[in-house]
């Protein structure tokens, strides 16, 4: 099995095909090739495809009338995203744009009703990813409420680590490529505020700051300032 397939094998819609499923259903992708900054689609957009990430990370934001951005999600790869208009035929809920090179798997939603409607466990899988998303939408909501805004920059730094993270003799290392405006849109703060919680956490010793990337150096009281 080729590297693409692997990660196109751990996606939910995948997941829970045998290889003969698999193998049918890889023969609707077509690839996708996005550069650093390149726009997918555009919230408002129609849609049509639904997309599993090969490799790179796609960042998912939405525009407030007056230009500032809301950074829903970054996905790295093996996610999967474009899936809402597939079950509810309406525009983008939000645009895709790359923030590092990026390779795309994409599935056009007629070539996966079909299949769906045949295949229950893909069904279950989706919704699966779904009720996982909305799980963790609300906890960014509630942490939006409720919690201050080093609290946020704790728990993005720990979700994205979760995902992106590699393990290194000196700590956690977070390749996240995002900018600091970028991450200051994952939190939903100033560029400020979140300078000033990430300098405060690496002066405690909690963390190191790289070139869009951090290193967490104690995972555990990063929890707790994330609860
Ligand atoms: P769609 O609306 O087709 O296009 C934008 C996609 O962004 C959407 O499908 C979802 O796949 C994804 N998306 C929307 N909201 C969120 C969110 N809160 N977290 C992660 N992904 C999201």
């Amino acid at each position: 099995m080729d590297e693409t397939n692997e990660v196109l094998r751990k996606a939910p819609l995948f997941e829970a095909l045998d290889e003969e499923g698999a193998a049918a259903l890889r023969a609707s992708v077509s690839e996708v090739r996005l550069g650093r900054g390149q726009t997918l689609f555009s919230e408002g957009d129609e849609g049509d495809r639904l997309y599993v990430i090969l490799s790179g990370k796609v960042k998912l934001t939405r525009a407030a009338v007056d230009g500032r951005e809301n950074l829903l999600s970054v996905l790295g790869p093996s996610e999967m995203f474009g899936e809402l208009s597939l079950f509810d035929p309406r525009p983008r809920t939000a645009s895709a744009i790359a923030v590092t090179d990026a390779v795309m798997a994409g599935l056009g939603h007629d070539d996966l009703r079909p299949f769906i409607a045949q295949q229950p466990q893909v069904s279950l899988q989706l919704l699966k990813a779904l009720a996982s998303r909305l799980r963790r939408t609300n906890d960014v909501m509630s942490d939006l409420v409720f919690t201050d805004v080093p609290g946020r920059v704790a728990g993005q730094l720990l979700d994205l680590a979760d995902r992106f993270g590699k393990e290194g003799e000196d700590g956690l290392h977070v390749h996240h490529d995002l900018t600091q405006e970028e991450l200051a849109q994952l939190v939903g703060a100033s560029r400020e505020t979140v300078n000033k919680a990430l300098a405060e956490f690496a002066l405690r010793g909690w963390l190191r700051i790289e070139a869009k990337a951090v290193v967490l150096l104690d995972v555990e009281r990063m929890r707790r300032r994330a609860r």
